[in-house]
């Protein structure tokens, strides 16, 4: 069994989009620049947008917070959205979710300009994703795939199994392995018989949020397994969907919470936010 360290996975791919940023820079003047827009105080949101803003600065680049108060209208994010679009110094907009519930969050990812969009979550970029023709993926499964390219694993012929069906983890996951070959099947929570599912998997995401629902006896032995889960257990420590303690040993690799997928997300978010800046500047 071997665990995968995400945090050494993500310090390298930021230090690829480092020294490309730098390139940029020397080469064409060019700074990415990314917004990022966060409603209310809901805690854990501030923690992801402040880790971002820390990873921009790290790589290189601009970032603009917009910290906006719990009883914002949807008019005025809107308008920011608007704005942010227009601007040339911006390359990448990120409207931090969930928004309190009196906002409605498609409204305002419909209005993100596509190729500003490095969520991967507009319409026409999950589009191009089912397609195969895309710019940008989505942060949390393009950093799940590096992390299994970097453990070595070969995806194709292999049967995958995501538990969870979201749209910003579960489906775009398992069309990412679907585009690498794999036998792909999404479980949730109408599955019947979900350990005779996850039990067949070779390649296993878990990306449910219950804190250590999948236990020892769901896993095949020797499968590849990713956990997504960022959860609190009984004594409030932290952990993922996996119960890793007692999991890890039938695994051949097995990510860990925290350390594992978490990081990668913000480097995936890096690698967008460059990408946009390159495609706007006309650079490949
Ligand atoms: N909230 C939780 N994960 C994400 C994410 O990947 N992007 C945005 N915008 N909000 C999130």
């Amino acid at each position: 069994m071997a665990v995968i360290d995400g945090k050494a996975v993500s310090k390298a791919v930021k230090e690829r989009v480092a020294e490309e940023t730098k390139k940029l820079k020397d080469t064409a003047g060019i700074v990415p620049g990314l917004a990022v827009i966060i409603v209310g105080d809901d805690s854990a949101s501030q923690v992801y947008v402040k880790n971002k803003e820390k990873a921009c600065a790290e790589v290189g680049f601009y970032s603009e917070k917009f910290s906006l108060p719990e009883n914002t209208t949807q008019n005025e994010l809107n308008a920011l959205v608007e704005s942010l679009n227009k601007r040339n110094d911006i390359n990448g907009i990120l409207c931090q979710l969930p928004l309190p519930p009196h906002l409605n969050d498609k409204e305002v990812i419909n209005l993100i300009d596509p190729i500003k969009d490095v969520d991967a979550f507009h319409p026409v970029n999950v589009g191009a994703i089912m397609i195969g023709d895309y710019n940008f993926l989505p942060c949390t499964p393009a950093g799940i795939m590096e992390l299994i390219h970097f453990a070595g694993v070969s995806v194709e012929g292999k049967k995958a199994v995501v538990i969870g069906r979201s749209n910003i983890v579960g489906k775009p996951m398992a069309m990412l392995l679907l585009h690498e070959n794999a036998t792909v099947e999404i479980a949730h929570s109408k599955t019947v018989n979900l350990p005779s599912v996850t039990k067949e998997a070779d390649i296993l995401v878990a990306a449910i949020g219950k804190p250590k629902f999948v236990t020892a006896d769901m896993i095949k032995d020797g499968a590849v397994v990713i956990d997504v889960g960022m959860n609190r257990d009984e004594n409030g420590k932290l952990c993922g969907d996996v119960d890793f303690e007692n999991a890890a040993e039938k695994c051949s690799f097995i990510t860990p919470v925290p350390g594992g997928v978490g990081p990668m997300t913000i480097s995936m978010l890096m690698q967008n936010t460059l990408t946009a800046a390159k495609m706007q500047n006309g650079i490949n």
